[in-house]
């Protein structure tokens, strides 16, 4: 019989993050103030950051160790299952070996506790009892609540109006862990009001729910900001993803060609294929993916270049692809890969070719997940759909070029709390936004005037 799970022992859970900044041949431009446009400093941070994910921000430093108490609280489902995924490649047809690293298994059903155990650590550590954030899906504020319960800190959650309204269940889930959950844009901020003034139906953006969750921090001196995906601590968090699926492979006696990630922000992206790109620098054959929804186009569609992290603007500027910090994206079904942004890690290894970036419809994505559901038994958070898709594009290819390809991809998360997204696509109610380049051109126009790129 076939080996389908690559298990490690909890011993095996990784005791450094990864920092790929030690081992890039380039960084991206790096972050501006948005009142002076001068590069910020940890002071610029401290406000809404503690000091400890403020030096893992900057750091140059290849391992940071885990603290044992992340750890420990990571044994709670970590080292993750690496699947070889048998019931796809026969379902395909194919001779590819197809892996994944599955997400999913955490306690709340995604790669984001990776990021919000050790956030919340941080915080604690430096005496602050209440975090303020933003979350698309549901699936970060979830993480949060989570881990804020487990280090027995407040937790306020602006959720975004369109996830709020589709995932009901990602509610209760974020109440069940303790903390509170309001829908982004909310009356209980300047930046809501503002938008709600001038647009009462605004189906909110993950824009605008940062630039709520950043006021409620910078206006409290109990509360922090943690943020989900994007800045450089976030995705350090996650690779320890790609580390465990490195040995995984090896235990398989496989060498992955082909990388592929879904990307929002970019941290499930990069914790699968960081701990690999050291390889791809150095001259070994592998491909990366990126794979995005055509709704919300960033890296094969937005400019590169300074923009702000946030609709409000107080959120440092970025250099990353963008579609304008104004940008609100049609309310598709992967309420997590809604972002007008990108990390600068990533914007800058897309634009310096080291990494592809590629836009999917959602149905043809949902096509994937249901395929994928019927050969594996796991239901794919949308947001992997998209992922699915590239996978599938890449066997495609190796049929047409004759050739055998090994691929591995992240199962970033489930989608036991997106019944209603499968419904409306099993029913044939799914509807594909086209974004006309006029559109993208009107949000792109509020970059001018914003500092140039070095
Ligand atoms: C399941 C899932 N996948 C992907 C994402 C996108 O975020 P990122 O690109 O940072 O992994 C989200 C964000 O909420 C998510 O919930």
């Amino acid at each position: 019989m076939a080996q389908r799970r690559y298990l490690l022992d909890e011993d095996a859970i990784p005791r450094n993050w990864y920092n790929v900044a030690a081992d890039l041949p380039s960084m991206p431009p790096p972050p501006l103030n948005p009142g002076t446009g001068q590069p910020i400093g940890p002071d610029d941070l401290s406000p809404i950051f503690p000091m400890g994910l403020i030096q893992q921000e900057v750091s140059a430093e290849r391992w940071i160790p885990i603290p044992d108490p992340v750890r420990a609280i990571y044994s709670m489902w970590r080292p993750t299952p690496l699947y070889r995924a048998l019931g796809l490649e026969a379902a395909l047809g194919t001779t590819c070996k197809i892996f994944y690293k599955y997400e999913g298994v955490s306690p709340s059903g995604s790669h984001k506790t990776n990021t919000s155990v050790p956030q919340a650590f941080y915080n604690r550590e430096e005496g602050v009892t209440r975090l303020a954030t933003e979350t698309g899906a549901g699936q970060w504020g979830s993480a949060l609540s989570f881990a804020c319960r487990l280090f027995e800190m407040e937790c306020k959650v602006y959720m975004v109006r369109a996830s709020y309204d589709q995932k009901p269940y990602r509610r209760s889930m974020i109440r069940t862990w303790g903390a509170e959950v309001v829908a982004s844009p909310s009356p209980d901020t300047h930046a809501g009001r503002d938008i709600l003034e001038a647009d009462p139906a605004s189906t909110g953006s993950l824009g605008i729910a940062i630039s709520e969750a950043v006021e409620d921090a910078a206006t409290r001196d109990d509360t922090k900001y943690a943020l989900g995906s994007v800045l450089n601590h976030v995705l350090l968090h996650q690779t320890i993803v790609g580390m465990e699926a490195r040995e995984q492979l090896a235990m398989a006696g496989a060498d992955p060609d082909v990388l592929v990630g879904c990307v929002g922000g970019g941290s499930n992206f990069a914790g699968l294929v960081f701990p690999f790109l050291a390889d791809k620098a150095a001259g070994k054959d592998i491909r990366i993916v990126a794979a995005e929804p055509a709704a919300c186009p960033t890296l094969t569609r937005g400019h590169y270049g300074y923009d702000f992290g946030d609709t409000a603007k107080t959120a440092p500027l970025l250099a990353m692809h963008t579609l304008g910090h104004g940008f609100v994206p049609p309310a598709i079904h992967s309420g997590g890969l809604r972002y007008h942004g990108m990390a600068p890690l990533v914007s800058h290894l897309v634009h310096t070719g080291l990494v592809e970036a590629r836009a999917y419809k959602q149905s043809e994505c949902f096509a994937e997940a249901v395929r994928f559901a019927r050969a594996e038994g796991i239901i794919p958070a949308p947001e992997p759909s998209h992922a699915l898709r590239a996978v599938v594009e890449e066997v495609e290819r190796a049929r047409e070029e004759g050739v055998e390809k090994t691929i591995l991809f992240n199962l970033c998360g489930h989608g036991n709390f997106d019944m209603a997204a499968y419904d409306a696509y099993l029913s044939g109610e799914m509807v594909d936004t086209e974004l006309p380049q006029a559109e993208l051109d009107i949000a792109a126009a509020e970059l001018e005037g914003l500092p140039a790129l070095p």
